[in-house]
């Protein structure tokens, strides 16, 4: 696939992956709209894509609003045009400090439910209708091992992920002859928040960049048709 022009829209973007993931779409030439919660700091990562030679637009949103899918996608498409990708990065952990699932909050649940998996699936099926008209589209869904690995104290977390690679698996039979492709991909250990949360104790000097997994993802897109 060729980047450069390409609207894009990636959630998640204010910090970590999402944030290298535009840094490295903008210098592709990608028409970028980075949807977060937090302004100040998707509007800096914004700054650092235009700096860069790169456009972008921020778009606030919680993902895991139920009427954020229709705004984010009606705004991206009167910002860059009808998205050709959209890249499913926003995520939570649930429960932090991170807790079993006999101590785990309907709330905590719930949130990581929403984020990881309702926000994906609204956000899809608001842009995968246009997507197939034109005959094409790429949605990535950023997953992680804890989607096929049963990891104690990340239930709320490893639920979510495992239920949304099946949900792009059934997005994929469903829009098989459509043009448009779902990718799952698992960045792997990251230095950010993410893990910062979720493993304290970790040393950051032994963790990949996002930087590092953002330029496995956009190499991904590239390979692909
Ligand atoms: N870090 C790792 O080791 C690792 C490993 C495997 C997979 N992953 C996956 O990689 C992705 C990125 O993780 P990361 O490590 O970069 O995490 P991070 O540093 O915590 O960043 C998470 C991003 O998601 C956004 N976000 C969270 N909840 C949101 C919501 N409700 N609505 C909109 N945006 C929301 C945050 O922005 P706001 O707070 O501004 O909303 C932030 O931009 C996640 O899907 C994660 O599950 C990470």
């Amino acid at each position: 696939m060729e980047l450069r022009g390409t609207a894009v829209i990636v959630t998640g973007a204010s910090r970590g992956l999402g944030a290298a993931l535009a840094e490295g779409l903008g210098r592709a030439g990608a028409r970028l709209v980075l949807v977060s919660r937090d302004r100040e700091a998707l509007d800096a990562v914004v700054e650092r894509v235009r700096t860069q030679g790169g456009e972008a637009h921020a778009v606030v949103a919680d993902v895991g609003a139920p009427e954020s899918a229709a705004r984010v996608a009606g705004t991206a498409g009167a910002l860059v045009g009808p998205a050709e990708v959209v890249i499913h990065n926003a995520g939570t952990l649930g429960p932090i400090p991170l807790a079993p699932l006999a101590d785990t909050s309907d709330e905590d649940f719930e949130q990581a439910l929403a984020t990881n998996l309702l926000g994906p699936f609204r956000l899809t099926r608001a842009l995968v209708g246009s997507m197939a008209m034109r005959g094409r589209g790429t949605v990535v869904l950023v997953s992680s091992d804890a989607a096929t690995t049963p990891y104690p104290g990340w239930g709320a977390y490893g639920v979510s992920k495992a239920a949304l690679e099946h949900l792009g698996r059934i997005w994929n039979a469903e829009l098989a002859s459509t043009g448009v492709r779902f990718l799952t991909v698992d960045p792997g250990e990251m230095d950010t928040r993410m893990h910062r949360e979720a493993v304290p104790e970790a040393d950051p000097s032994t963790l990949p960049s996002p930087e590092q997994a953002a330029a496995r993802v956009l190499q991904l897109l590239r390979e692909a048709p």
